[in-house]
């Protein structure tokens, strides 16, 4: 990693950054003033997004005037938009890749399970991952080929070996094209793990698998500032991340499968013998 001598580090100013963006978002819980849809009737925003979007660039920039910056907030709403915005940026030198607040629905109906998600690529490697859960004040942060922690220790993923022992989430995509298949892969895997939750964060979830309190997370239809942060979260704790199909993970993936690594293949092969894979 490249550090320019005489300024914060990297991760530094990610953790600064979603620590002072997520208490802004918590004192604004059950206080926001306009909310409005974007792509479909499921896809929320108000203006405490956009605020923090602000808040995260206004700082960001404030330390790497010339690093690019990707948040969810910035570009057009829908799958098409998105993937076009990700494929202008993706190799770039230095850019960051933002969800202002992921589980906005959650944030609207006071139900506190939402984060601040800030990543950091270099040349289209993820080498910055901080989350932050203001509700729970937990921060989960990882650096490239240093590890991840959460509340000052080292993250370690879940132990399980099988499917059958498995505590999975999951999670319901504001783009309607994709749900079926999330719904499929429910259907086939809720007899066949212990249990499924879908808690409204992509990013917590990630988080969580990093943490070793979830076994696994699939979504289909996901955005990169979903998912940036919490891979490298997960791989840092030892776990593995790719697509649906198994392919490795890179910030053009939208259909992700995260898991501790044991059961990373019995999972994928549940998803695509339920026609689940969203391709
Ligand atoms: C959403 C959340 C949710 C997931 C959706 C995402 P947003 O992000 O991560 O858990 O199921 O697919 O769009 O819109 O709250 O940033
Ligand atoms: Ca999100
Ligand atoms: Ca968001």
């Amino acid at each position: 990693m490249v550090y320019t001598p005489g300024r914060k580090s990297f991760t530094a100013v990610a953790i600064n950054t979603a620590a002072k963006a997520g208490e802004w978002i918590l004192s604004k819980l059950g206080n926001y003033s306009s909310l409005k849809t974007k792509y479909s009737p499921h896809d929320l925003v108000t203006e405490v997004d956009q605020g923090s979007e602000k808040l995260i660039r206004r700082l960001i920039q404030t330390h790497f005037p010339e690093h690019s910056f990707l948040g969810e907030e910035g570009v057009e709403p829908g799958p098409e938009a998105s993937a076009k915005a990700v494929e202008s940026v993706m190799n770039d030198e230095y850019l960051w890749i933002i969800d202002p607040i992921d589980g906005t629905t959650n944030f609207v109906h006071g139900f506190p399970f939402f984060s601040v998600s800030i990543a950091l690529a270099y040349r289209g490697e993820i080498i910055v991952g901080v989350i932050y859960d203001p509700s729970r004040d937990e921060l989960f942060v990882a650096e490239k080929g240093k590890g991840a922690y959460v509340r000052g220790r080292r993250m370690q993923v879940a132990p399980q070996q099988k499917l059958s022992e498995s505590l999975l989430a999951t999670g319901f995509p504001p783009n309607r094209d994709a749900l079926g298949s999330n719904i499929k892969g429910i259907q086939a895997l809720v007899p066949k793990v212990r249990n499924i939750r879908s808690a409204g964060s992509a990013a917590l979830h990630l988080a969580y698998v990093a943490a070793g309190r979830l076994n696994g997370f699939w979504e289909i239809g996901l955005n990169a500032w979903d998912i940036a942060a919490g891979a490298l979260l997960v791989q840092e704790s030892g776990g593995l991340v790719t697509d649906t199909a198994g392919n490795p993970y890179t910030l053009a993936v939208r259909n992700v499968v995260a898991s501790n690594g044991h059961i990373h293949d019995e999972l994928l092969s549940e998803l695509s013998a339920a026609n689940a894979t969203g391709q």
